[in-house]
């Protein structure tokens, strides 16, 4: 009997991390995940941890999770990120780069650095970055996060090319604007859109987002069209691809 494979997903309880969890557990990998507001639990192959990953002991938490309820990992999803929409450029502090680089690539690097030696040990293992279309498209607007995810794009680039030898494939997403609570929570982006302007929370995700963002498909994403990319770069069938960043968006990104 082959062992199962082991996914950990970080930030896999809303949102495109939560998709990513339900699809491996329906593809048949035993999952550990963790966020902030997570209550910890252990069923039905799923393993939670209530973890801040923004922190060196949150990662590490996380990682030491899955190691001792599996004793190895094949397949990491860096999943967490998030931003907060900026004004100027000029009004980001220091306090908040270092906030953003915590969430966004610290929590990517440690996770990775974490878990490696297990898929090293097996001569074989999968890790796929969410990033974001944001950093081929630096705004004004996320202009931290643009950043910090053109820095998990390239961190990706030479991860693949130090570990393809020793069998691990390292890939990245970039999604365009996808329906997750980031985007459709009460106090989420689509809200504080709508409150700028004369339309309904609803009118934003359907028409103003797809509209004024030139998605060519006219809608958003959801986040389960992007955990179908995760899981198929996380599989054999990705098996030639690695040190790839693919753009999932609609079409938003007009250039090759
Ligand atoms: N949605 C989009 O339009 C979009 C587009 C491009 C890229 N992305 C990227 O996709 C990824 C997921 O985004 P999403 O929209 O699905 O986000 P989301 O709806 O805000 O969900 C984020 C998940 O991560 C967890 N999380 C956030 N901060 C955490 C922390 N410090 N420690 C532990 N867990 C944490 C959240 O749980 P808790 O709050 O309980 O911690 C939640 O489970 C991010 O990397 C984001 O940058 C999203």
């Amino acid at each position: 009997m082959t062992e199962q494979l082991v996914a950990v997903v970080s930030g896999g309880t809303k949102g495109i991390g939560e998709a990513v969890v339900a699809r491996l557990l329906k593809d048949g990998y035993a999952v550990v995940t963790g966020s902030r507001s997570a209550s910890a639990s252990d069923s039905d192959g799923l393993t939670v941890v209530p973890v801040d990953l923004a922190t060196a002991e949150g990662a590490q938490a996380l990682a030491d999770a899955a190691l001792r309820r599996h004793g190895h990992v094949d397949a990491l999803v860096n999943n967490v990120g998030a931003f907060t929409p900026r004004s100027s450029f000029l009004d980001v502090t220091d306090v908040q780069w270092q906030e953003g680089f915590d969430v966004n690539v610290l929590s990517a690097v440690r996770l990775t650095r974490a878990l490696l030696p297990s898929m090293l040990q097996q001569g074989a293992g999968a890790i796929v970055t969410v990033s974001s279309v944001n950093a081929r498209l630096p705004l004004p607007f996320v202009v931290d996060y643009s950043a910090m995810k053109a820095a998990v794009g390239n961190l990706t680039k030479a991860l693949s090319e130090e570990f393809a030898p020793r069998g691990i494939r390292v890939n990245a997403v970039s999604p365009g604007p996808v329906k997750t609570p980031s985007w459709t929570a009460d106090d989420g982006i689509a809200a504080g859109m709508a409150a700028q302007s004369e339309a309904t929370r609803q009118q934003v995700l359907d028409e103003h987002v797809p509209a004024n963002m030139a998605i060519s498909l006219g809608r958003m994403g959801e986040p389960e069209e992007v955990a179908s990319l995760v899981a198929f770069l996380l599989g054999g069938e990705a098996s030639w691809i690695t040190g790839a960043d693919l753009v999932i968006d609609g079409g938003m990104i007009k250039t090759l």
